[in-house]
């Protein structure tokens, strides 16, 4: 590890440690988590959890009677949503409840406000999970929460040090479309010591996430420097952000440029068509899963 990568590391878990209060997910939803990634676990174990939260129930059935997943009929029953939706899926609306709190987490000046942050993530994990979709890949659960978290290191950031974040937002010169005039990364790493990158990877790590998400997490805007094999689900959530970010819904201070290279596309065989295809139907899409997640 070079000196500077040992020194972001520092910073990143002294600042994972101090936010310990706001980076846990409640009992319910880690419980959930655990049992998704048990191989042992069955529909039933899962049932037995979410029964004892009504919110969350009655949160599933409202999303598997909605047009984001597009199942025929009413379905007013938690285990026949669970096989409907199988693990993952109720896994991830349980985390998207939990993480809604988290930004609720506040404002920051006229240029940063967390929920406009959440609608960039929702925006990103519908996307996500349309891309998915278009290059059926099988990965649509797991490619909507990389795209809901992706940016949580943002989030992070402002629970951490307030001051350093006003002075980050402050420095990234936003005009008055909300584009920022530097780029934030080079920022972070000059006032925080460590990027939102690599709060958010660090996070997804302590919540015990799948390894996957952390890394795309980690990296979601430099994707290629990846080893070949371990890239696609971070390329997903890069064209996912920029998609979201083209939405001009919410947040994209972390983004000067939204074009999309054609060596991200070649990863996942992913013609411009099919992008442009995409991009058209994502607003109706952002807006009925934020309905859903609000
Ligand atoms: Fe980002």
């Amino acid at each position: 590890m070079s000196l500077h990568a040992a020194e972001s590391e520092k910073v990143v878990s002294a600042a994972i440690h101090e936010i310990n209060h706001i980076a846990t997910l409640p009992e319910v939803t880690l419980r959930i988590v655990e049992l998704v990634e048990d191989p042992t676990a069955t529909a039933q174990d899962l049932h037995r959890v979410i029964a004892n939260d009504p919110a969350l129930c009655s949160r599933i059935l409202k999303v598997v009677n909605s047009a984001f997943y597009g199942l025929p009929g009413q379905i007013g029953s938690i285990e026949r949503a669970i096989v409907l939706l199988g693990l993952n899926a109720v896994k991830n609306i349980a985390i998207a409840a939990s993480l809604l709190k988290l930004y609720r987490a506040g404002d920051m000046g006229p240029h940063f406000k967390a929920r406009d942050l959440w609608a960039h993530s929702v925006a990103a994990g519908a996307a996500g999970k349309m891309i998915t979709d278009a290059i059926r890949t099988g990965m649509a659960d797991e490619a909507f929460l990389a795209g809901l978290m992706h940016d949580i290191g943002v989030i992070v950031e402002l629970q951490y040090d307030r001051d350093r974040f006003a002075q980050l937002i402050d420095e990234l010169s936003i005009d008055e479309d909300g584009v920022p005039g530097r780029d934030m990364m080079e920022l972070e790493t000059r006032i925080f010591g460590a990027t939102h990158q690599s709060f958010g990877r660090a996070l997804c790590e302590k919540w015990k996430f799948p390894h996957s998400l952390a890394v795309s997490t980690g990296w979601h805007h430099n994707p290629l420097d990846l080893p070949e094999e371990g890239r696609m689900l971070a390329c997903i959530v890069h064209i996912a952000d920029k998609l979201a970010g083209d939405l001009g819904v919410g947040f994209r201070l972390d983004q000067t440029d939204l074009e999309i290279s054609d060596d991200v596309l070649d990863v996942l065989a992913l013609p411009r068509e099919k992008l442009q295809e995409i991009a058209e139907a994502l607003p109706e899409m952002q807006s009925e899963v934020r309905t859903l997640l609000s």
